[in-house]
């Protein structure tokens, strides 16, 4: 399309307001324009508007249709300690095939944290204080180790956090992985509206947009050539992630294998909820069909409903955005076969913009909506979806808040619960709290050991035995 085209299917779609300024603009800003404009699904806008803002399509979850989704429990929990078993080969015969690729997906803006940087290069761990990445980087590189494979790490930025990620990996050299192995690339954008539908500017040369969510990774994966990247190096298994989690176990064997057994387009892990208001998705069965339900959405006489029976809570299985996606089931949905899509969830915001004159205006109260795709949204158009039970102290202690609940503070302590869980697993003997929290502040690097099997692996296979003391990093 020609800039004159592209203005005029603007205005043809009642958008013409993104030009309003554009005679007055400099050649580049023109350009920057025009740029984001081409990014624009005009029809996609006019489809939102028409079912989620004028004919509120969000409305009422069908509370009726709910049950809580089924899952895998634990063999210690009550599960099948020959299908865990079973499940674990699996994964391993396929780890060792090279079938399996790590996905993070980081473009989230991290403004909870309040940190200023991608949220990735946080700094977490207890004693080296290692970033995120160089933790998810060194379990990778120590799961490959284990299994002769060199495995693939997909990362997916945003527009924001992009050079500054790659800029990052590039400093650290890629904290060892090989150039090939790690590949970077943006999630797509969507632009704020306000109440009408209309597309709104950030400035007179910008429109404002934001990052289109993490169900925007599946579009992402196929239009970046990543999903054609796995295809050609006999990868058909990906193991998915959220950046702010340093427990995540990022390749998990047994994981893989239950997905792989049960020939699942998308599995999930679950672990029980911690308490009912717990702020996790649901998992959730609809029709049928598998699904996550936010807690937002879950009213809160539901979330509390116990079994009478055990007196557990009913919908306890909580999301830990940890899941395993078949390459090609990705594919489909992220070229909408069949009509298959994954829906938009709107969110009115505050949106920095500009008057009719051009003049800035910072709201105090949301003037615009954002548009965002959610990643769980994709379980209930998957054959087959497994849910695994997992326990959180060996998968989940996010770093969401700056203080209280999911900080830096509770996730270094959680970290420090492991390392001492392993350690004294073991057979070391470090001295803890009731809550497991080691008396001193020590460190296992991924090297050493990522989970309980490669620890004590490493510990049985160390002479002399380590010694562990305050500050010690085993590695
Ligand atoms: C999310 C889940 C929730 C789950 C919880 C577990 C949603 C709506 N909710 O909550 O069900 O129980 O995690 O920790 O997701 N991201 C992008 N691009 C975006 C937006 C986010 O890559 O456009 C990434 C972030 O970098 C981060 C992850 O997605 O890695 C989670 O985003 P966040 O918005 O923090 O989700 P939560 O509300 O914490």
């Amino acid at each position: 399309m020609t800039p004159n085209e592209r203005i005029s299917a603007f205005e043809a779609a009642g958008q013409g307001q993104v030009f309003k300024f554009f005679s007055t603009l400099s050649p580049d800003e023109q350009a920057h324009l025009l740029g984001q404009a081409e990014e624009i699904d005009l029809e996609e806008i006019a489809r939102l508007k028409r079912d989620l803002i004028d004919g509120g399509a969000e409305g009422g979850l069908d509370l009726a249709a709910l049950s809580p989704a089924p899952y895998e429990p634990l063999p210690d929990q009550g599960g099948d300690a020959t299908a865990w078993a079973t499940a674990l080969q699996t994964g391993e015969t396929a780890l060792r095939a090279g079938r399996v690729a790590a996905f993070t997906v980081a473009g989230g803006q991290g403004t909870r944290l309040g940190y200023n940087g991608p949220k990735g290069t946080f700094p977490v761990t207890p004693v080296r204080k290692k970033t995120l990445f160089q933790v998810f980087a060194e379990k990778i590189a120590a799961a490959g180790q284990r299994y002769g494979c060199e495995i693939p790490w997909l990362i997916m930025t945003s527009h924001q956090n992009h050079e500054a990620t790659e800029a990052f990996f590039a400093e650290n050299e890629n904290f060892g992985l090989a150039d090939g192995q790690v590949r970077f690339f943006r999630q797509g954008r969507m632009p704020a509206v306000d109440g009408d539908g209309k597309i709104m500017l950030e400035a007179k040369g910008s429109i404002a947009m934001s990052p289109d969510g993490h169900g925007g990774s599946l579009r992402a994966l196929d239009r970046s050539g990543a999903l054609d990247f796995l295809a050609e190096r006999g990868v058909d298994t990906i193991s998915y992630f959220q950046v702010d989690n340093p427990l995540v176990r990022c390749i998990d064997p047994a994981f893989l294998g239950w997905h792989l057994e049960r020939r699942s387009q998308m599995s999930s892990k679950m672990v029980p909820k911690a308490y009912a208001g717990e702020k996790v998705g649901h998992f959730c069965v609809q029709d049928g069909r598998s699904v996550v339900v936010e807690y937002s959405d879950l009213p809160a006489e539901v979330q509390e409903q116990t079994d009478p029976t055990t007196g557990e809570l009913l919908y306890k299985a909580g999301s830990i955005a940890i899941h395993v996606l078949d390459r090609e089931f990705v594919r489909g949905l992220a070229r909408g076969g069949g009509g298959a899509a994954l829906p938009f969830h709107l969110a009115n915001k505050k949106i920095p913009t500009i008057d009719e004159a051009g003049e800035a205006v910072d709201p105090t109260s949301p003037n615009g909506i954002k548009f965002e795709m959610f990643v769980f949204d994709a379980l209930p158009f998957a054959e087959n979806p497994v849910v695994i039970e997992t326990k959180r102290a060996n998968d989940f202690s996010p770093v969401k808040n700056a203080e209280g609940v999911d900080s830096p503070a509770t996730s270094r302590d959680d970290q420090l619960r492991q390392f001492a869980r392993w350690a004294n697993a073991a057979g070391a003997d470090l001295a803890t709290d009731e809550s497991g929290l080691p008396e001193i502040v020590f460190e296992v690097a991924p090297s050493f050991g990522y989970d309980e099997a490669s620890f004590a692996d490493a510990w049985a296979a160390a002479d002399p035995k380590p010694v562990i003391s305050a500050g010690t990093v085993l590695e």
